[in-house]
């Protein structure tokens, strides 16, 4: 039985986009992904709403507005339309595409916070929050970096970004600095407002229990939910946002805003078609929450409390994706590493449906994926062209080569029970929003037809029994006409062309699965067919590559502040003087060096360190010296590191060097020169 019965009305929402910078690829992994999700339960008979909007309040829009010298109101107005834009281009069509600013999200916001505090959810304290003294302000989640106090990763104010990915309250961080001085910062006292998410801890433990969805999303809140849950302040000392009633100095938390846009948008959906906001939010529905995989905390735990508190329908199931990465690095805007989707893809020529499939197929929804232009080649090339493309390709060609129109002939019981099982297994995998194994099923009927019509040799039955060759290819037509249905949702542009190519005159976004065995009409003129899928070439893929290299390193660069650099340079963790005296730092006078034959880095050298030890220290700089340059230098040497064994020779300490321009070794030496075996202070 279907998971989403017919009486149950469908909301889909995808995690809104911040509308402060571009769209890329890891946005896509939850939009398109959700898209496909609605097309095709739409295709079952289903009525669905899909519905989003840009994330236009706190601290990531005020800061990059600050750093741009721009307001929020205009750096929102400009990237809330490249993301209606963007999606629309990539086929991505929701139904409603508002922004938390809109008045109905305001008025929807101010409504759920005052039936919090009505309830008795909502109660004010005193607590500490960082404080820039000399930028004179307080600072609220992304004002504020630090260590995070589960994992000691560095994180934001709010946000473990880097380490464990847990929520952070206000005061929690560890050793504050304000992200727009680099000072440090003080924790200082301040009346702010909180929910009493703790109430809801039981009530959470059944409702995430029932949830439908990934079991990522699932099981990783639950984790949270069993182990503690303290109340969420839920003010934040900012002039722009939604303003947290009766005080006109606090906004409410982004993060109470934003996901209530879910609902405002669907107000304005319902408004525009004269329909009801209320089945969804109000009544017994399915809403489904498409995000990624690093919002699961919000979307699973406040989320759900917050409605339960104002007296709103529950989410029914949340869908998190894993997260994108390029060069094993993870997606970062604000680190530079990314695929955009304007610049790096579209703009370059591609098809946005080939984006779609490649993401789509490439591995399971929650899994990481490593964005690969090779791959992305590969499954072009093989399976779009190769197989899908090749089936149609060659069934239309061979028709209106010999037919110029649909042929009659019947129409097998195998060819039927063959597109039903792929429809079946392809429902059956779409809701447990398994996309890759939903368009492994279709391919793998195109891959069926590719056989089908190499078995049948129509090629020789057309000159041996016109008529057999005539039921050969209405087959295949009818296998066609099912993989246009099967693939509209994740290929709906290349699926409308493909439609009409096998003289289907209506709407293939509108037709659901059940006419993929309606069967085709004999009669029907067939146009000369166009090729739908091109192969991407090497250079091509190379030179994709190059530039998402490029971008790579450049933002390693930038980060480092060299250019060129392998690693970003972070600054290390603070150390007292007493781990410095650690150190044994002495001067040394090289004595000899001699190549290390198997490594192109590395010199043996024999250091002189003063009474009367020599050492034998390996050191990275056979690219930058030659061994007949060295004996007599004197260079500073750690002498009390562990010994070690590189490229299989012993090495007692470690010859100090820097690096040049190129990456490559400098040895750094004493100002003069001086007996060897002295310490350095
Ligand atoms: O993490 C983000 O990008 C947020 N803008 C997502 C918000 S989703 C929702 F709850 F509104
Ligand atoms: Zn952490």
């Amino acid at each position: 039985m279907s998971k989403f019965p017919s009486d149950k009305p469908v909301l889909v929402t995808c995690g809104l986009p911040y509308a402060n910078g571009k769209a890329h690829v890891g946005h896509l992994r939850t939009y398109i992904p959700a898209d496909i999700f609605t097309r095709s339960l739409r295709k079952t008979g289903q009525e669905v709403t899909f519905v989003c909007g840009s994330d236009t309040h706190g601290t990531p829009i005020v800061f990059n507005a600050e750093e741009l010298n721009t307001t929020p109101k205009e750096l929102i107005k400009i990237y809330h339309k490249h993301f209606d834009e963007t999606f629309k281009q990539m086929g991505v069509m929701f139904d409603a595409f508002g922004t938390t600013d809109d008045q109905t999200n305001h008025d929807r916001t101010t409504d759920i916070v005052n039936k919090l505090i009505e309830n008795d959810y909502v109660f004010p304290k005193t607590i500490e929050i960082a404080y820039c003294p000399s930028c004179d302000r307080f600072l609220p989640d992304r004002y504020v970096k630090g260590t995070c106090p589960h994992c000691k990763e560095e994180a934001r104010g709010d946000e473990c970004d880097q380490g464990c990915g847990k929520h952070l309250e206000p005061g929690e961080l560890e050793s504050p600095t304000c992200t727009t001085c680099n000072g440090p910062a003080e924790y200082r006292k301040q009346e702010h407002f909180f929910f009493k998410l703790s109430e809801f801890k039981d009530f959470l433990i059944e409702h995430l229990e029932n949830l439908g969805g990934t079991l990522n999303a699932r099981n990783y809140a639950l984790g949270w939910v069993k182990q503690e849950l303290t109340d969420w302040c839920i003010t934040r000392n900012l002039d722009w946002g939604v303003r947290f009633p009766g005080h006109d100095d606090l906004v409410v938390y982004v993060w109470v805003d934003a996901p209530i846009g879910y609902i405002a948008f669907t107000e304005e959906w319902a408004e525009a078609n004269n329909e009801s906001w209320e089945k969804f939010w109000k009544e017994d529905s399915r809403i489904v929450h498409f995000i990624g995989g690093d919002i699961i905390y919000h979307h699973c735990i406040f989320w759900p409390a917050m409605l339960k508190g104002a007296g709103y329908s529950q989410p029914w199931s949340v869908v998190a994706s894993g997260m994108v990465k390029i060069e094993d690095k993870t997606f970062s805007k604000s680190r530079g590493y990314v695929v955009w989707v304007g610049e790096d893809y579209l703009d370059h020529g591609f098809h946005p449906d080939l984006l779609r499939y490649y993401l789509a197929s490439y591995t399971s929804h929650t899994k990481e994926l490593n964005f690969s232009w090779e791959v992305f080649q590969d499954k072009i090339n093989t399976e779009l062209v190769g197989v899908f493309g090749n089936f149609l390709y060659r069934t239309l060609l061979f028709t209106h080569k010999n037919f110029k129109e649909i042929p009659a002939g019947e129409i097998k019981q195998e060819t039927l029970d063959e597109i039903n099982s792929t429809i079946e297994a392809a429902n059956e995998a779409m809701e447990n929003y398994e996309f890759k194994k939903y368009a492994d099923a279709a391919m793998a009927l195109a891959s069926y037809g590719n056989s089908y019509f190499q078995s049948n040799e129509p090629w020789k039955l057309i000159k041996e029994d016109k008529d057999a060759c005539g039921e050969v290819v209405a087959n295949c037509i009818q296998l066609a006409k099912a993989l246009c249905l099967l693939f509209e949702p994740i290929l709906p542009e290349k699926m409308e062309d493909a439609w009409k190519q096998i003289g289907m005159s209506t709407d293939v976004h509108e037709a659901g699965y059940a006419e993929a065995t309606e069967l085709v009409n004999a009669g029907t003129p067939l146009e000369k067919p166009s090729i739908l899928f091109e192969k991407i070439e090497d250079e091509k893929t190379e030179q994709m590559e190059a530039i998402a290299s490029a971008r790579v390193k450049e933002a390693i660069a930038k980060q480092s502040g060299k250019e060129e650099k392998e690693e970003p340079k972070e600054m290390k963790e603070l150390i007292t003087f007493d781990d410095f005296s650690k150190l044994d730092m002495r001067i040394g006078t090289i004595v000899s060096a001699e190549e290390i034959k198997k490594s192109k880095k590395l010199l043996k050298l024999q250091v002189d360190l003063g009474e009367e030890e020599t050492r034998q220290i390996v050191a990275g700089i056979k690219e930058s010296h030659s061994p007949e340059e060295l004996p007599g230098r004197q260079v500073l040497v750690l002498a009390n590191l562990a010994p070690a064994k590189l490229c299989g020779v012993e090495s007692n300490g470690m010859v100090l060097a820097g690096t040049d321009e190129d990456g490559k070794a400098i040895l750094l030496q004493p100002e003069k020169g001086t007996g060897a075996g002295n310490s350095i202070m």
